[in-house]
């Protein structure tokens, strides 16, 4: 049983991440009320070295964020006590997991400290306190975008799905696909904003590694937050099958900047039909005055590779986004679907000490799973076992990296590799389409 939005985002703080935090004089609270809440949106901005807030980025950034869970921490000594030096935030999201699904999940944002009180480990008592929070609200995963690659591993995180950035020459790749019944349209970037959470909603259980998208970050996207700066340099265009229903949606920027050919930015594209993905594509790529086609937080099994001509048009870099955290192994691994049959015992380490255990993990005919708890000596007989840690189950949950690379890479252990990894193998490449 899990718990709603609200009483997760006002959930009392974790005592033992008071307790640190009170040993180094400082203080944890949450900035509930309008004031605290911009002064932690301030404290945000300067952590991530952005520009102290004019009056009207404090107009454009309060709407539509009373979502989150905001945690500040406050030096009563320093010059400036009401701002926190450590902010740190969650709300209640869903995470899509295999098999068309979704699992409760803690998102994970707005991570930073002052560089006056950095590497005194606020970052961690917040974050372990924030996950131990996760897992008494009944949560079995925490999730994250991260800034760096190289800091969340040692809390249990794992990069579950991976995003690609492609760079298309479109004066070289050619299009093999067909032409898609339906059309495409402008629309208006507020008819995008309308379009776009149904159009996610309808296609988010589709893709493992997939979450909600909070309504602030259409804004975002869209650029029709106050603040926004060349806002009119975003595009949108639909794609309407034949019978007239919205099956994709794209949006794009388009930079002139000399030399031409310009570049064309997609900020997103959404499809619901793989008609639509081809439209969309194809519209993109053919277009007039435009010499590469930039795309970020793609797939990395993106038809588009099959749909070109020329394969070397395209320029395919990989990177680490979807950091999972797995808080509860049972309600975790229970959430999602198999493809196979079979067992395995997970001998799980955490170096929060979370969810360390030996679990019993058996998959039915029907891909559905139960998972139990070990005792200390249970035998087990022949069911082969997995030695991991939090991070590596984190990072097979989805699918998106087998367990045969990762026992290769030394990461796991096991007596019987190829039916741990025919267990874990996910049949759709997990990914995320944008920031959070
Ligand atoms: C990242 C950040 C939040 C870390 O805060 P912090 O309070 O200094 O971190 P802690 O003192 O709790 O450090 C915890 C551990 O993480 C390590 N660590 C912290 N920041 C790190 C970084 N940027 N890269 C690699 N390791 C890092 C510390 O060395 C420490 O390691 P250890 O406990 O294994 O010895 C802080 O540096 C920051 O605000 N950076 C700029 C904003 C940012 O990038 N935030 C992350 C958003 S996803």
């Amino acid at each position: 049983m899990t718990v709603d939005a609200e009483t997760f985002r006002t959930a009392p703080l974790d005592e033992q991440a008071a307790a640190e935090i009170a040993a180094c004089g400082l203080e944890v609270r949450l900035a509930e009320d309008e004031e605290s809440t911009l002064a932690w949106r301030a404290a945000v901005r300067r952590g991530f070295q952005d520009r102290e807030p004019e009056e009207r980025n404090h107009e454009a950034g309060r709407p539509g964020t009373a979502y989150r869970r905001r945690l500040g921490v406050y030096d009563a000594a320093g010059a400036l006590p009401d701002m926190p030096v450590a902010t740190f935030a969650t709300w209640l999201s869903e995470l899509t997991v295999p098999g068309g699904r979704a699992v409760p999940a803690s998102a994970i944002s707005s991570v930073t400290v002052a560089a006056t009180h950095r590497r005194r480990g606020l970052a961690r008592s917040l974050m372990a306190g924030e996950l131990r929070e996760a897992a008494r609200a009944g949560l079995p995963v925490a999730m994250l975008t991260a800034s760096e690659a190289t800091i969340y591993g040692r809390f249990g995180f794992a990069a579950a799905a991976a995003a690609a950035t492609w760079r298309i020459d479109t004066r070289r790749a050619g299009w093999l696909s067909g032409d898609a019944p339906g059309r495409i349209d402008y629309v208006s970037r507020e008819d995008a904003r309308r379009i776009a959470p149904e159009l996610h909603e309808r296609i988010r259980l589709r893709l493992p590694g997939e979450v909600i998208v909070p309504g602030p970050h259409w804004d975002d996207m869209l650029r029709l937050r106050g603040d926004a700066e060349a806002a009119g340099a975003v595009r949108a265009i639909q794609y309407r099958d034949a019978a007239g229903e919205i099956q994709g949606l794209a949006a794009f920027t388009l930079d002139r900047t000399p030399p031409t050919p310009a570049t064309l930015e997609v900020v997103f594209l959404y499809a619901a039909t793989d008609d639509a993905y081809a439209a969309l594509w194809h519209f993109l790529l053919e277009h007039d005055l435009v010499g590469t086609v930039v795309a970020t937080e793609r797939s990395t099994d993106e038809p588009l590779w099959w749909m070109i001509a020329d394969q070397r048009a395209a320029e395919i870099r990989l990177r680490d986004h979807q950091y999972v955290r797995i808080v509860d192994v049972a309600a975790a691994l229970q959430a999602r679907r198999y493809e196979q049959a079979g067992s395995v015992v997970l001998d799980v380490t955490d170096p929060l000490g979370i969810t360390a255990g030996r679990y019993l993990l058996e998959v039915a005919d029907d891909g559905t799973a139960q998972v139990r708890i070990l005792r200390e000596g249970e035998a087990t007989g022949s069911v082969p076992l997995a030695s991991l840690g939090i991070a590596e189950l984190s990072a097979i949950y989805l699918g998106g990296v087998r367990v045969r690379t990762l026992a290769a890479a030394g990461r796991i252990r096991t007596d019987a590799v190829d039916r741990v990894d025919a267990l874990f193998r996910g049949s759709v490449t997990p990914c995320l389409t944008f920031w959070y």
